[in-house]
């Protein structure tokens, strides 16, 4: 039967999380406020988990992990599942000291074989979709069996590509975040939760 906490998670997914509660003291000067705290993150994860590890149930699983942003959510996702799988990383780039989106940058390649294999993209935040249709065309040219895509965040208004996610943390409006593994000119990866920034702190840096 359906928990009181499980019918909360079900209303934060795939809807937008919207009200920010106060950031620790801390934090104040640069955040605006707390969008996601961290038990919210904690037991959506695992919820992700759970889903992930029934649709891969007897499969040869590689996860392809998007650098750097992923790192926390990565880390904590895997840890829940007891699926058979191998793991690596691809390094992509796009937002280097700042929110501009830029060029993309291929830091990293993928050195794992997944021809034939089932992948689960992992990355943090789904924005205009550019990252991930990107790395995605990049999979596809390697025939895997299938791919599937598992992000943190996903801001539905910015995308200008024809991207979607299969398992998605929390929706969020678009406000920049960080934390839980995202960042602001290589900061605030280590804040246990997902923040905002205060605008006028990244527009006068
Ligand atoms: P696209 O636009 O390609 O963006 O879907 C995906 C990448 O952009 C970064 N990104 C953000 N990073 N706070 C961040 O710290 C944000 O609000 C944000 N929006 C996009 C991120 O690296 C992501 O992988």
């Amino acid at each position: 039967m359906a928990t009181q906490r499980d019918r909360m998670d079900e209303m934060i997914q795939g809807k937008q999380v919207s009200h920010c509660s106060r950031p620790p003291a801390r934090w104040r000067h640069e955040l605006k406020g707390v969008l996601i705290r961290q038990m919210q993150i904690a037991r959506r994860v695992r919820k992700l988990a759970d889903e992930i590890e029934r649709d891969f149930a007897g499969r040869d699983l590689v996860v392809v992990s998007l650098l750097n942003g992923t790192v926390m959510f990565l880390a904590d996702l895997i840890r829940h599942l007891s699926l058979p799988m191998r793991l690596d990383f691809i390094g992509v780039s796009s937002y280097r000291d700042g929110t501009q989106s830029r060029e993309l940058l291929l830091t990293k390649e993928l050195r794992l074989e997944v021809r034939g294999r089932d992948v689960l993209v992992v990355d943090d935040i789904l924005d205009t979709g550019k990252t991930l249709k990107c790395v995605l065309d990049k999979m596809r040219e390697l025939k895997p069996r299938r791919i599937k895509v598992c992000v943190l965040l996903e801001k539905k208004d910015r995308r200008v590509e024809k991207v979607r996610a299969d398992y998605v943390g929390f929706s969020i409006p678009d406000l920049f975040v960080v934390g839980y593994g995202l960042d602001f000119a290589e900061r605030y990866r280590n804040l246990p939760f997902v923040g905002v920034l205060h605008p006028h702190y990244y527009q006068s840096s």
